[in-house]
């Protein structure tokens, strides 16, 4: 199917789509690549053997900013696999106020069952958009009726009005077609897209049972159609949508997104280090936080987790786990957690070579960024390469001096740097070039970097 029908990326492939995002880090992803590849590899095995193979799970260790989540994401993208980003000291011990561990199942499979969704609406997209264009031909002209006696002079004249009507409709079918009837307003039958317009909360713990009151609710109530006026355009996509509905099964939509949240999930636990334990000096809030790890364990583990979807296995899940471990160490988790975790891999601090790499290189590069939100105002951004090296070497400076925030600190640097520019396009800066060089960047930055109370507030 599709899944197969995708080309699998190589390791070596991996490495190279996530070099087009994220500079250096070159151990982290060969790491992540491994891991993925290892799943596809796994799928390839036919006999029993397969089921005993288990994910190569990472805890990626490294400062703020320097490009984990990043990489998770990215490589997420590049699978098309489901993914989530959980935050490890959201949750609590089971038993006690907040979100249980499995609700980050819970969300991946809805992630799944979107994703899905989406796809398969893709699928029928044509042949929804098809069935629109002839309900609002209907609307517009609506068909003879055959048996109706209004015509008195005989068969002929019924045949000559189909025919008329035949010929009407093909014309108004071109016209729509070429969007020409676009800002003609029509009415409508809509199907309401939900009997009450609000959201229902359920008691507290509902989310844990994965039982969605609304969409319960939502099934007892019938469908009420609605009479809904709008322009065709709107109307088109309106009844497009509708369309594409009926036309997706969902049992089997949720069925795929299962599987594919069992064999391709990956869910990113960021701040695992902070429910380690660390060094055992302090005590109370540490039993909750090994609690979660407890929590944790069986779902990293394998185990079987009720959505509203199904029983989702956890077995074949990947797990990225990250965490800056400034305090607590890897070696601070409990110890079963720990050989959940088998690779660990260290991410190391930027430096200035690389923000000036992290500037200009990536398709997302923060300088293409600008430049493109000022073309559209008919501006050419450019920065000179000495320009660039300076705001490398003052958010360098910055992160020693007030805080290493990493790669981060460039938007905040360059925000301030292209704060004036962005307020006076396009009224005092109507057109045209606006090139930033050295010079500028110094006499723009220099005051708030040497000031250290005023450069912990802006940048
Ligand atoms: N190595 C890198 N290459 C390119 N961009 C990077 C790199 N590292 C960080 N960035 C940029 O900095 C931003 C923050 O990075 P990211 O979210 O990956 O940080 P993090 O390591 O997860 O930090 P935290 O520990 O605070 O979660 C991202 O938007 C990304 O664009
Ligand atoms: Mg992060």
């Amino acid at each position: 199917m599709e899944q197969n029908a995708r080309k699998e990326l190589t390791p070596t492939q991996i490495v190279n789509e996530l070099n087009k995002f994220i500079i250096g880090q070159h151990e982290a992803k060969r790491a992540v690549a491994i891991a993925l590849r290892n799943r596809w590899r796994r799928q390839q095995i036919v006999d029993d053997l397969k089921e005993e193979i288990l994910p190569n799970n990472i805890i990626l260790i490294g400062p703020t900013g320097v490009g984990k989540t990043e990489i998770a994401r990215r490589l997420a993208k590049l699978a098309n696999a489901p993914f989530i980003k959980v935050e490890a000291s959201k949750f609590t011990e089971v038993g006690y106020v907040g979100r249980d561990v499995e609700s980050m199942i819970r969300d991946l499979t809805d992630i799944a069952v979107n994703m899905v969704k989406s796809e398969k609406t893709n699928e029928v997209k044509a042949k929804a958009d098809e069935l629109a264009e002839e309900r609002i031909l209907d609307i517009l002209i609506p068909p003879v009726k055959k048996s109706v006696g209004i015509a008195q002079d005989g068969e002929n004249d019924t045949n000559n009005d189909a025919y008329q009507n035949q010929k009407t409709r093909e014309w108004m079918k071109e016209k729509l077609k070429k969007g020409e009837l676009d800002n003609k307003m029509i009415e409508f039958d809509a199907t309401a897209q939900s009997a009450f317009g609000m959201q229902v909360l359920g008691p507290f713990g509902m989310d844990d049972m994965g039982i969605n009151i609304q969409e319960i609710m939502g099934n007892i109530m019938p469908k009420k159609k609605k009479k809904r006026k709008t322009s065709v355009a709107d109307a088109r996509s309106l009844i497009a949508q509708e369309e594409a509905q009926k036309l997706v099964d969902m049992e089997s939509v949720q069925k795929e997104a299962i599987q594919r949240a069992e064999n391709t999930g990956i869910v990113f636990v960021d701040e695992i280090d902070k429910v380690a334990s660390s060094g055992g000096k302090t005590q109370g809030p540490d039993v909750s936080r090994e609690g979660v790890q407890r929590d944790l364990l069986p779902i990293v583990e394998g185990s079987n987790v009720n959505t509203k979807y199904g029983v989702v296995r956890t077995d074949h899940i990947l797990f990225i786990a990250s965490g800056a471990f400034h305090v607590a160490k890897p070696s601070d988790l409990i110890p079963e957690l720990q050989g959940r975790f088998p690779i660990r891999v260290e991410l190391r601090s930027l430096t200035e070579e690389d923000f000036v790499k992290i500037l200009t290189t990536p398709e997302n590069a923060l300088l293409k960024q600008y430049s493109a939100l000022l073309e559209t105002e008919g501006v050419k951004l450019e920065f000179t390469p000495g320009a660039i090296n300076e705001i490398a070497k003052i958010a360098t400076e910055v992160n020693e001096q007030v805080e290493n925030i990493g790669a981060r600190r460039l938007h905040t640097i360059l925000t301030s740097l292209l704060d004036d520019i962005l307020f006076e396009v396009p009224d005092k800066i109507p057109s045209e070039k606006v090139k930033i060089d050295a010079e500028i960047v110094k006499q723009k930055l220099d005051k708030i970097v040497k000031d250290r109370d005023l450069s912990k507030f802006i940048l």
